[in-house]
C-alpha cells in the first residue's frame, strides 16, 4: 500500500496579517510518498531536493515526527510501519512555506494510509507542531492555507480557530525569490515584540479592509489594504533591491507587493496571469542585470 501526496507552497502573512492570513499557489510545491511496510516504526528513506540540508533522523524530520506523534497518539506504533520518500520542488528558506509543504504532505499521507481516520481540522495541530519543530515557532499561516487550500484566516490560536476565506475570481500573485537564505527563524528574531498603537490601528484597519476586499470581490480595496507598517519596514533589509522590486511591480500595475511569509521571496498581487507573469519578468530582468539569481512562479 503506497500514497503520493503534494502539498503546495503557501504566501504566509498575505502582507498585512501577520501570523494570521495566508493562501496557498498552484505550484511550486512538495511531494511524499509513504509506503506502508512490515516493521513497525517510522523511516525517511530518502530526500531529493534539498542539497543535502534536511534530517534523515525520524525524530528532527518533520515530516516523519509528525507521522510519528499521529500513530503515537492513535496507539499505533507497535504494529504500524512506514516508509517515507520526500521530494522537495521549492527551496528552503525561501519565504514560501517550504517546511510547512512537506510536513502538510506527509501528515496528509499517514492520514490516508490509516484510512483516514482524522479529519483536516485534526490533522492541524500535528501540522503546527511539524512547524515548531522546524522553526522553532509554531505558526499556522503555511501550514493551514497548505492543508486547506485557498485563503485562510486563523482567527485565533488558543482555541485554534481556522476560517476558509473567498478567493476572488481572477486575484494571482506573481512571487519572485531571490536567492538569499533567510531562515525563518532569523527573521522572527528581528521582528519588535511591542508595537505602537497607532501602527496596530494602520494595520487592524488593513486586516479588515482585506476581509471585506476579499468578500466583495473589490481589487482596489484589497489593494490598498494589502499594507504592512509593522513587519516589512524591518524585514526588508534582509531582502535585496526590496525598494527597487516593490517600485517596478507598482509601476506594472500591481495592486500590492510586500514580503512573502518571512522573505526573501516577494509577493505582488495582480488582477490577472499576465500582468503577475510581466511583473515577474521585469523584476527577474532587473535582479539579473545586478547579477542576483531568482526563482519567479505565478498562480
Ligand atoms: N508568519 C510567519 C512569519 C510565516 O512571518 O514569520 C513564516 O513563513
Amino acid at each position: 500500500q503506497q500514497v503520493r501526496v503534494f502539498a503546495p507552497a503557501t504566501v504566509a502573512n498575505m502582507i498585512c496579517g501577520f501570523d494570521i492570513l495566508g493562501f496557498a499557489v498552484e505550484a511550486p510545491g512538495d511531494e511524499v510518498t509513504m509506503r506502508r511496510v512490515a516493521q513497525p516504526g517510522v523511516r525517511i528513506v530518502s530526500i531529493k531536493g534539498d542539497d543535502g540540508r534536511l534530517p534523515l533522523d525520524a525524530a528532527q524530520n518533520t515530516v516523519s515526527a509528525c507521522a510519528l506523534q499521529i500513530l503515537s497518539d492513535l496507539g499505533l506504533t507497535e504494529e504500524f510501519g512506514v516508509e517515507i520518500e520526500l521530494v522537495k520542488h521549492m527551496p528552503i528558506g525561501s519565504g514560501l512555506g517550504s517546511s510547512s509543504a512537506s510536513t502538510v504532505a506527509g501528515v496528509f499521507a499517514i492520514n490516508a494510509l490509516l484510512g483516514s481516520p482524522l479529519s483536516k481540522d485534526e490533522l492541524l495541530p500535528y501540522c503546527i507542531a511539524g512547524e515548531k519543530l522546524a522553526c522553532g515557532h509554531g505558526h499556522a499561516d503555511n501550514v493551514a492555507p497548505a492543508l486547506m487550500g485557498g485563503i485562510t484566516l486563523i482567527r485565533s490560536y488558543d482555541p485554534l480557530d481556522i476560517i476558509s476565506l473567498p478567493v476572488p475570481e481572477g486575484l494571482c500573485a506573481g512571487i519572485v525569490f531571490p536567492h538569499v537564505d533567510v531562515p525563518t527563524r532569523d527573521a522572527r528574531q528581528l521582528i519588535k515584540e511591542r508595537v505602537l498603537l497607532k501602527d496596530a490601528v494602520v494595520q487592524w484597519g488593513n486586516v479588515a479592509g482585506l476581509i471585506a476586499g476579499l468578500y466583495r470581490n473589490d481589487f482596489e480595496l484589497i489593494g490598498r489594504s494589502m499594507q504592512d507598517v509593522l513587519i516589512e519596514p524591518v524585514r526588508s533589509i534582509l531582502i535585496p533591491q526590496f525598494a527597487e522590486m516593490k517600485q517596478i511591480a507598482l509601476e506594472n500595475g500591481a495592486l500590492s507587493f510586500g514580503i512573502s511569509g518571512s522573505g526573501p521571496s516577494v509577493v505582488a498581487i495582480t488582477r490577472d496571469q499576465d500582468q503577475a507573469a510581466t511583473i515577474t519578468r521585469k523584476i527577474q530582468e532587473h535582479l539579473n542585470q545586478l547579477e542576483i539569481d531568482c526563482n519567479t512562479y505565478v498562480s
